[in-house]
């Protein structure tokens, strides 16, 4: 048994060194991203395959914005067809890429026959542990069924380890975090996890040819360019997208006026009871947040912190990021220098 305690870092222990940059206007910087078997994207966000986060509406929005959502599962296999097909009509002609989640047990190679029937561009096989031998069947299986003829994304992962044995059993793209979005109870509850940009760094080393999702625990652009620039293809949000129009949910209002939805983890008890009329553990919460208006506006902001972001690090494209790219970690005083502070001080 190894009992050495590695340190490992997260996006607020963590800087970007600022680098010379030759790059005149922030629309010289290409952000786009290459996934692997045809899936491209010119946003690299993607968003997370939740009942409070993605069906059609929001799986319209990622991908005019130019990025893709991802059809939670939980729901029949109709519902998500209906989803997929409302996202790819709405966005005629402008050649949508749209996801859609699958399970790694019961009906998932039925499911993920007709969704590829109805024109889904890739898989996203949706499980809290995925380095795990019912991942490597589900690959096999989805393999054997539709060959190389569509993208596969799978996860979760937090290791080298894990994303090269998913990449050995024939995945695309692997998203990789393990309990560290913004509704996840994991850590709490099993004391498994590592924290989030840790696990991009320890994934990054992979020597395969398989693409990284920054899953979870993402704040900010500024978290989303540390973990583009530490070896992430993409990253894939919930939190930052909750609330907005496109969201399942309702709006509900309270009596000072304050408007709001729920946003919950997939794990949650209330998630479980509503897909399948009961709770075993439960590893998310539930939570109302602040209704926000369209997702459109909160990509647009995403995008140009992130373009921002390139520009900093002297980057064109995401390569130039990978390779240019420096972090330091910062101290305490650091991060609270670091965040907004000029509310309280005393003048
Ligand atoms: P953010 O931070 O963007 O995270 O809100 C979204 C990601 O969280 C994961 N997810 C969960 N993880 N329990 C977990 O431990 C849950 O109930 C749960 N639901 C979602 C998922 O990876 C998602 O993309």
């Amino acid at each position: 048994m190894n009992r050495d305690v590695q340190t490992c870092v997260s996006y607020d222990d963590v800087l970007l060194v600022p680098r010379y940059s030759d790059i005149r206007s922030r629309s010289e910087i290409d952000i786009s991203t290459e996934l692997g078997s045809g899936l491209s994207l010119s946003l690299p966000i993607i968003s997370s395959p939740m009942d409070t986060i993605s069906e059609g509406p929001m799986a319209v929005a990622m991908s005019a914005a130019g990025g893709a959502g991802v059809i939670h599962r939980y729901n029949t296999a109709e519902e998500q067809v209906r989803h997929v097909i409302e996202a790819k009509e709405e966005l005629q002609g402008e050649d949508p890429i749209v996801g859609a989640a699958i399970g790694v047990s019961g009906n998932f190679l039925n499911r993920a026959a007709v969704l590829q029937a109805v024109g889904v561009d890739f898989f996203c096989v949706d499980v809290a542990h995925g380095h795990h031998i019912l991942m490597k069947e589900a690959i096999e299986t989805l393999r054997n069924a539709f060959g190389d003829s569509i993208h596969i994304m799978a996860g979760n992962v937090a290791t080298l380890e894990g994303i090269n044995d998913l990449a050995d059993w024939g995945v695309d793209s692997v998203r990789c975090n393990i309990g560290g979005g913004s509704i996840c109870s994991t850590r709490i509850q099993t004391g498994h996890g590592l924290p989030g940009l840790q696990t991009i760094i320890d994934c990054a080393k992979t020597d395969r040819d398989v693409k990284i999702i920054a899953d979870g625990g993402i704040k900010t652009s500024g978290d989303m360019v540390k973990a583009l620039a530490a070896g992430a293809d993409a990253v894939m949000v919930g939190s930052l997208l909750a609330g907005t129009n496109e969201c399942p949910g309702k709006i509900f209002e309270e009596k000072d006026g304050s408007r709001w939805k729920i946003y919950r983890g997939m794990a949650s008890k209330e998630a479980q009871i509503k897909w399948r009329g009961k709770y075993s553990s439960f590893e998310g919460i539930s939570s109302r947040v602040p209704y926000r208006g369209p997702a459109s506006n909160i990509l647009e902001e995403l995008e140009r912190g992130i373009r921002s972001g390139f520009s900093y690090s002297g980057a064109r494209t995401l390569s130039d990021l990978h390779a240019k790219a420096t972090f330091v970690r910062q101290t305490t005083s650091g991060i609270s220098e670091s965040n907004t502070h000029i509310v309280g001080r005393s003048w």
